[in-house]
């Protein structure tokens, strides 16, 4: 049996949502606000490849293509990346988001609705471990993880060799709220979120502590604000922290 969360109807119902569907609570489309805030924070640079970790069903992925000649985006989980390419193929695709108990409602994403029927072509999904990307994975000038570093085993192991998929200059931007959830990543692997000799270590220490050998940080660390609808009653409001990070070595 496969106990992976986000294999399951429940959540491609939820992320289909979050990414395509209404805003709630005056929180703007986090998937498409990343995008946004990749695209600013890479004004100045040239745009050919983008690669997009932990995409789930792909709406930044498209939001990038918006300027990126080419983007792929990867996910551990075969639901969200059939989800991300059928809706490449069809231009929309429809989810059933639940109510209470058994009682649903059928909503339908649809591309041309976010003005992304003319760029989907730019696009391509794979299901693939970002902890075990393939060699052909090469020069991207961004990376994007979006709240994908509290989800992996071995955080350190992903950030220590994340550089060998960007360009030299390349742009790597991540978010994560830091949940730091056992389940996902045992205790001995977490990077933050613990007291040494009585000093506190937050997980953005732990990052810079590991990316410091190849990587500059270029900005501000950003809040970003995210909802995702669980049932007509029951949403999720979270903070992830957006940080950038420029490959110097
Ligand atoms: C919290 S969700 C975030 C999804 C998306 N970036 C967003 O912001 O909506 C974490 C995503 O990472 C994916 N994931 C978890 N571990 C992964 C891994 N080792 N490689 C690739 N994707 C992974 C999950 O399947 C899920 O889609």
């Amino acid at each position: 049996m496969n106990t992976n969360p986000y294999e399951t109807d429940e959540l491609v119902a939820q992320y289909m949502e979050f990414h395509y569907g209404n805003s709630y609570f005056e929180v703007k489309n986090y998937p498409e606000k990343c995008a946004r805030l990749c695209l600013q924070l890479m004004e100045k640079n040239s745009k050919r490849k983008a690669l997009d970790l932990g995409c789930a069903v792909g709406r930044t992925s498209f939001e990038l293509a918006r300027e990126f000649d080419e983007v792929i985006g990867v996910d551990l989980s075969a639901r969200f990346i059939e989800c991300a390419n059928q809706l490449k193929e069809k231009g929309s695709l429809p989810y059933n988001i639940t109510d209470e108990g058994e009682l649903s409602t059928l909503h339908t994403a649809q591309l041309s609705d976010h003005q992304l029927q003319q760029i989907k072509g730019k696009v391509s999904f794979y299901q693939e471990d970002a902890c075990n990307l393939g060699a052909h994975h090469q020069n991207y000038e961004l990376i994007f993880a979006g709240n994908l570093l509290d989800r992996l085993q071995n955080p350190e192991q992903f950030l220590s060799s994340i550089h060998h998929y960007l360009s030299m200059d390349g742009i790597l931007v991540m978010s994560s709220p830091y949940t730091l959830l056992a389940e996902y990543t045992p205790r001995e692997n977490w990077l933050g979120g613990y007291s040494i000799d009585e000093k506190n270590i937050s997980v953005l220490e732990g990052i810079k502590k590991v990316l410091d050998a190849h990587f500059i940080m270029v900005n501000k660390p950003l809040d970003v604000p995210f909802v995702i609808r669980e049932t007509r009653r029951k949403f999720q409001h979270t903070i992830a922290e957006l940080t950038c990070w420029k490959r110097i070595r």
